[in-house]
């Protein structure tokens, strides 16, 4: 039985919340790697909508055991009321698994982040808000505190001690003068610890476990390619890499195990957040796609920046990602659009280029060299649920052409077209694509 990972393939909403939901269907576990509750996954299934922030998306799926791996950074608080949400939606007996390993989001992380947004100016990522980079940059500078610390209040206690000291004096650095209240915090955290205390464990040996006996282990990422630190639009990116070989990392299972790497892209590009964009649609059709694809983000209410499918981005996604396959969703959504544009180059200061570049002021200056394609009607979305159950044939010729088209440039498989968020809005083409990943040369 295969381990696949799924990827955003671009900014993040690509609708991994979606394909993961639709992938869990067999699956023995489901497993989140990196990000924190930044991540807001859209799942919708017999006219029921779950947003998760924290939750693998495959928990709603009786029998699957839902992984939160060593690389995600858990905000308990926001962790304990998700699944009260859960359990008030009627989903129980679920099997959660939270690593050891994984760091906690702490209070002064969320006043942090206010105030390093607020001394970026100009440069700020406009973040979620959440605590993410301060609580990532703590785990690199060592001052981190983990799950597993929660159910120890010896060392939870000197931890706490040495940050609430050093955030103290970095808050007032920064223009606040924030008290952090050790006593109070140790007691909520260890209560906290307590009561996630039978979900804590050592995932990576879960995993690895569960590997041996042969069981079928999907990875869901969150945030996408082009927010990860490594690879995307820095310093317009989150803390926790987003790509593929994150999967290992944030999951505590060797790199060879993993064998189908699947990228979400939607038909079009968004982003929410600051940042360059260069096919960002700043008019009617921006705006137009940006009220069908009802873009407004699921963990902040941002409006989306909306723009035209970006080859060169997607290109640069495959490549660092590895992707075996594509998932692409939100094709209903161009419906209506007479002509369609694809990016498949950017002019930069007068010469052409396919490759995607590392400098953000390179990036802003870049212009779309533009592929146009025809569109498709507008329909109504049981119209379309009703399409995607016939299959890829009774598409119309123009979104077919629109499929082959980014398939053929970007030498990847489609594997999966999404129609509606809904499970059954879906056209698998895994059947054909994939001959098991296994024997994948
Ligand atoms: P994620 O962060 O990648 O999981 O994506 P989000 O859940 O933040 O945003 C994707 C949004 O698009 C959600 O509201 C989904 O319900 C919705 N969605 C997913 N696939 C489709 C699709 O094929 N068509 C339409 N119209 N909506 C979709
Ligand atoms: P999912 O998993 C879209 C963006 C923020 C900001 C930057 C840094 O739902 O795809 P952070 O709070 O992480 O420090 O913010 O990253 N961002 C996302 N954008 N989808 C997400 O997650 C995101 N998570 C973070 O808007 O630009
Ligand atoms: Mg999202």
């Amino acid at each position: 039985m295969p381990v696949e990972v799924v990827v955003g393939a671009q900014w993040g909403d690509e609708g991994k919340g979606k394909v993961v939901d639709y992938y869990s269907e067999g699956a023995d576990v489901v497993a989140r790697f990196n990000g924190g509750d930044n991540a807001g996954h859209t799942i919708v299934f017999r006219d029921r909508e779950f947003k998760f922030h924290l939750l693998p998306s495959g928990i709603v799926r009786r029998g699957v055991w839902a992984v939160i791996g060593n690389g995600v950074a858990v905000n308990p608080e926001v962790l304990l009321r998700e699944l009260s949400e859960l359990e008030a939606k009627g989903i129980s007996g679920y099997r959660l698994f939270i690593s050891e390993r994984a760091q906690v989001i702490m209070p002064y992380h969320l006043v942090l982040d206010g105030l390093e947004e607020a001394a970026k100016g100009g440069m700020k990522a406009g973040t979620t808000k959440r605590g993410i980079g301060p609580a990532y940059s703590d785990k690199v500078a060592r001052f981190g505190i983990t799950m597993g610390d929660l159910l120890e209040p010896g060392l939870l206690e000197k931890k706490l001690k040495l940050a609430v000291s050093v955030k103290g004096k970095l808050t007032a650095a920064l223009g606040e003068n924030a008290r952090f209240d050790l006593k109070g915090m140790l007691e909520s955290y260890l209560e906290m610890g307590q009561k996630l205390r039978k979900h804590i464990r050592n995932t990576s040996g879960l995993l690895v476990q569960a590997l041996e006996r042969k069981k079928h282990i999907l990875m869901e990422g969150a945030q996408g390619t082009l927010l990860d630190p490594d690879h995307g639009t820095y310093p317009y990116v989150t803390s926790s890499n987003a790509v593929a070989g994150a999967a290992s990392t944030g999951s505590g299972i060797g790199p060879r195990s993993i064998d189908w790497v699947v990228g979400v892209t939607k038909a079009y590009i968004t982003r929410v957040g600051e940042g360059p964009f260069p096919t960002e649609l700043r008019d009617d059709i921006g705006r137009h796609i940006r009220e069908a694809g009802a873009e407004y983000g699921t963990t902040t209410g941002r409006p989306r920046r909306c723009g035209w499918l970006d080859l060169v981005a997607l290109s640069h996604a495959v490549d660092v990602n590895g992707l075996d396959a594509l998932a692409v969703t939100k094709l209903d959504v161009l419906g209506g659009l007479r002509r369609l544009n694809v990016a498949v180059a950017y002019k930069i200061d007068g010469g052409r280029t396919t490759s995607f570049p590392a400098s953000i002021d390179r990036l802003a200056r870049a212009e779309p060299v533009y592929r146009e394609l025809d569109g498709w009607e507008s329909l109504k979305p049981a119209e379309w649920t009703a399409l995607a159950g016939r299959g890829l044939g009774a598409l119309p010729d123009a979104a077919r052409e629109y499929l082959d088209f980014i398939g053929g440039e970007l030498g990847v498989p489609i594997e999966l077209v999404s129609l509606g968020p809904a499970r059954e809005a879906t056209i698998d083409l895994r059947g054909e694509l994939r001959e098991g990943p296994a024997q994948r040369p």
